[in-house]
């Protein structure tokens, strides 16, 4: 069959105007790429308080649950936040799929350009496909757990999946992909989008600044998380918790919970 048949069939030659939806669909996936961008930023944070200890990390958690305004730990909230961002993730790798090379042969030529022009921007690209592909299965897996299992984050929780559960490597992968992804799409999106307007070079170097930050911070997390893990071998299962926390948060903790309140406790 000949292409300007093919055209014909397909109905490419009724049309009277280009269409705006390639542009579109670019937008939306440059939107999905930036608010998760922003919220593994924010998580990153979050799942770092253990480096300030147990109580710090407790309390972030039970915080998502609504523990300190609800009355109570509602581990609901956390599965609709977590369903939210699997949404966002979802749609984000669903318009990505339309950038990927289409077969073997594309992805072949792509390889050879990528080389013989030994432009840094492309290479970038091509690495964010591998990690993008890579979040795919490690992402989804994480996203999963934290949709069955909400109730099951804690220091102790937490730190029993990375070490007595043998999570770790896992987890070490996925911080990899996900900063080296993070930190690459941003860049583009800056590039592509010419904003804050900041020079190519200039660009550059912030980016494998805030990639090097959150994989220290990452790496260290992770460390941390593994010690505690390996310290709670023997008591695996067991819940973190705290006797008491700082005055001004006890206050928000329902009635009860923690009786020596305040002024009562030992100084
Ligand atoms: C609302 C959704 C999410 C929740 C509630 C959540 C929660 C957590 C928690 C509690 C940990 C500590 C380990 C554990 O308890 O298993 C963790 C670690 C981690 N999460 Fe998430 N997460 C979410 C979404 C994501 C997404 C979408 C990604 C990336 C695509 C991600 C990447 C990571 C990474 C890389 C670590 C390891 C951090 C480190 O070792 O420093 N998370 N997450």
């Amino acid at each position: 069959m000949s292409t300007s048949i093919l055209i014909v069939q397909s109905g490419l030659t009724e049309r009277l105007r280009k269409s705006r939806w390639p542009a579109r669909l670019d937008l939306l996936q440059s939107g999905t790429g930036l608010l998760l961008a922003l919220f593994m930023w924010v998580h990153m944070f979050f799942v770092a308080s253990i480096l300030l200890g147990e109580t710090a990390m407790w309390s972030v958690a039970r915080m998502f649950e609504g523990y300190f305004f609800l009355g109570g730990a509602h581990p609901r909230l956390v599965f609709g936040a977590a369903a939210g961002v699997f949404l966002l993730f979802v749609l984000h790798a669903l318009l990505a799929m339309r950038k990927f090379p289409g077969d073997y042969r594309q992805y072949r030529k792509l390889r050879a350009h990528v080389r013989a022009m030994r432009h840094e921007d492309s290479t970038l690209w091509i690495w964010q496909v591998y990690t993008g592909f890579a979040l795919f299965f490690l992402a989804s897996a994480h996203l999963y757990q934290m949709l069955a299992w909400p109730q099951n984050i804690g220091p102790y929780a937490s730190a029993d999946r990375m070490w007595s559960d043998a999570l770790w490597p896992f987890y070490l992968v996925m911080l990899l992909a996900v900063e080296l992804h993070g930190g690459i799409g941003l860049y583009r999106l800056a590039m592509k989008w010419n904003w804050p307007g900041l020079s190519r070079n200039f660009l550059k170097r912030l980016k494998w600044g805030i990639t090097g930050f959150f994989l220290v911070l990452g790496l260290m997390t992770l460390g941390a998380y593994m010690k505690i893990g390996f310290e709670h071998q023997a008591r695996y299962g067991e819940r973190y918790q705290p006797e008491a926390l700082p005055a001004w948060l006890e206050r928000l903790a329902p009635e009860g919970d923690f009786p020596l309140r305040g002024k009562e406790r030992a100084p």
